[in-house]
């Protein structure tokens, strides 16, 4: 219960000494604590701020922190470095960063202000790659999903998101600003190969990958999966945009991540009937590049005809006159 509280608490002064009878800052407290228990609704307000608005952002943060206070950055760098080493895995795609909440918070809010994302309740969140659960708790917090979903190959990062989940359990009661979806919300941590071909991403709302270091192989494998996503669905990218001819890119911006600053790509899933479109005007450039090859040659062909009609005529004519002369000859 703390955790919101403390945020919403205004800061009290102890000064009560005023000799000339004027509002003091205690006063000003006392009064503040009267209006808000004469009128119930007004709490609600005051822990309840509407979803991605700057009050909401920040309150979020300071449960992000709180909630990740004992799994910083480090220890995701040091548990993904033990894992790849006992193991002597190898590959860029496993270097370990994360991303940071406030730059997360932006592009929720630039999803949902300026590209129309986000406007009920619900929907499925997705981190692929989720390392921690940094992505997967900032997006629980941010927004009102039915489901986040963080896909991590190496266990070690995963037992330590399983952590900061029962951590979560613990506590989100406590977080008062949070919707009574919010708390509903399922967090699933899946210790996969996000390139596995049971995950299906096709009810994905959002689909998040921290790419920086991600090959273009295995992205062009995730495009081939984001193109199941529904039609107006986003993909959020890091550095490098998704290779799909199925999504456009509405915004490439650049925000600070926990190892410095980087592109964040935010694609918009096409609508299928703008393929349906792309390919009725595909077909009809194809019939109509087939009507005027077919034209050409029909002129060709005339031309051909007038030319061979043009010599037998000749030839008749040449005949024609061989005969008369012959006539005259003999
Ligand atoms: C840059 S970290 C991002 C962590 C987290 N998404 C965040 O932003 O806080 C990328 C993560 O992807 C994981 N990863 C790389 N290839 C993967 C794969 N094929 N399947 C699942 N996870 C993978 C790495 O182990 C690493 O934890």
């Amino acid at each position: 219960m703390a955790t919101a509280l403390t945020i919403e608490e205004p800061e009290t002064n102890n000064e009560t000494n005023n000799d000339d009878g004027e509002k003091t800052e205690e006063n000003d407290t006392k009064e503040n604590d009267a209006n808000v228990e004469s009128n119930p609704d007004e709490i609600i307000k005051l822990d309840t701020p509407a979803l991605l608005t700057v009050e909401h952002m920040r309150l979020c943060k300071h449960s992000f922190d709180r909630l990740c206070k004992e799994h910083p950055t480090a220890i995701g760098k040091a548990l993904s470095k033990r894992q790849r080493d006992n193991e002597k895995l190898r590959g860029v795609h496993l270097a370990y960063s994360e991303i940071r909440f406030e730059s997360f918070a932006i592009v929720l809010k630039k999803i949902q202000s300026k590209y129309g994302g986000f406007q009920e309740p619900g929907g499925i969140f997705y981190d692929l790659g989720s390392g921690l659960g940094k992505a997967v708790f900032g997006a629980t917090l941010l927004y009102q999903w039915q489901r986040c979903t963080g896909v991590e190959v190496l266990e070690m990062l995963h037992d330590g998101a399983r952590e900061l989940a029962d951590k979560w359990d613990r506590t989100k009661d406590g977080l008062l600003y949070l919707t009574e979806g919010q708390r509903q919300t399922v967090i699933d941590l899946m210790n996969e190969d996000f390139l596995h071909s049971d995950l299906n991403l096709s009810d994905a709302t959002l689909v998040y990958m921290n790419s920086t270091t991600f090959e273009q192989d295995m992205l062009i494998k995730l495009a081939s999966k984001c193109e199941k996503m529904a039609d107006h669905t986003f993909v959020v990218t890091h550095t490098k945009r998704l290779p799909s001819i199925h999504f456009n890119v509405m915004e490439e911006c650049r925000l600070m991540q926990s190892w410095g600053e980087c592109s964040v790509f935010i694609h918009q899933r096409k609508p299928r009937d703008w393929q349906e479109d792309r390919r009725i005007r595909e077909e009809a450039a194809r019939k109509k590049q087939q009507e005027e090859e077919k034209e050409e040659e029909r002129e060709r062909m005339e031309k051909e005809q007038e030319k061979a009609d043009i010599a037998e005529d000749k030839k008749a004519a040449e005949g024609a006159a061989g005969k008369t002369l012959d006539g005259i000859d003999s």
